[in-house]
């Protein structure tokens, strides 16, 4: 089965699943918002990479009530249910079922985010996605990427699984869920040292980079064009 076939496959339940799956969900997402620097009736041009059921982009949205946004998703029915979940204001939105690897835009996005989809491609395809991006920024410009990060140790690595098996039961997941997601990330996850992240993007031409939230193995990667 490919990535995109899985996600087709999860995307009625991916919402629930999201939120209790992903710790430090709340401060992930507040601490993104907080380093954005415009204001909050901005008309923004926004891309979402690998938007899925469109989480980044609703958050960025309700914050930004003038800002248009691009998601783009291999799954189709995961950008099915962001269309329901936009539907009210279906204008301020575009879709785009294809890959995150061949974008091809210039200068023409404020902002662009990704949550929990870059560390599906090859570490040299984030590289070069990394460098897309960059050049898809208007100057100034925001690339925020809330991503999973490979542990620098193998003891660190069976920590890591330890504290999420330990939120996810207190969370209410069943150990049906808890499965099917292990299986995911075992067929389909392709996590980076956070060092070369934060390289990689510093490499791609970012004047700052930085990680501005870390919890076990997800981070909050921020890079600004200036
Ligand atoms: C774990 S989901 C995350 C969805 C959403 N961003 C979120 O945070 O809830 C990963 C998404 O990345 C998409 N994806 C993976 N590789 C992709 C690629 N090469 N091009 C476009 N989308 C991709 C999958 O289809 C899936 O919808």
């Amino acid at each position: 089965m490919t990535v995109q076939q899985a996600f087709n496959q999860s995307a009625a339940g991916y919402d629930a699943w999201v939120r209790m799956a992903l710790p430090g969900f709340d401060d992930l997402f507040s601490a993104a918002l907080r380093v954005l620097p415009f204001e909050p009736g901005a008309p923004l041009r926004v891309l979402d990479l690998g938007a899925g059921t469109g989480l980044f982009s609703s958050v960025v949205a309700r914050r930004f009530a003038r800002a248009r946004f691009k998601l783009m998703d291999l799954a189709e029915e995961m950008l099915a249910v962001a269309r329901l979940r936009f539907e009210a204001e279906a204008g301020r939105f575009e879709y785009s079922v294809a890959d995150i690897r061949a974008i091809s835009a210039r200068g023409e996005y404020d902002l662009v985010v990704s949550s929990l989809a870059i560390h599906h491609l090859e570490h040299a395809e984030k590289q070069a996605l990394f460098r897309q991006v960059f050049a898809a920024l208007r100057r100034p410009g925001v690339f925020l990427n809330l991503d999973q990060i490979q542990a620098p140790t193998p003891a660190l690595r069976e920590h890591y699984w330890a504290v999420w098996l330990e939120h996810v039961r207190a969370q209410g997941a069943t150990e049906d869920q808890i499965q099917r997601s292990i299986a995911r990330r075992q067929a389909y996850d392709r996590d980076a040292p956070l060092a070369d992240q934060l390289a990689w993007l510093k490499d791609a031409g970012f004047a700052e980079v930085d990680i501005l939230y870390k919890h076990h193995f997800i981070g909050l990667f921020y890079a600004r064009k200036e």
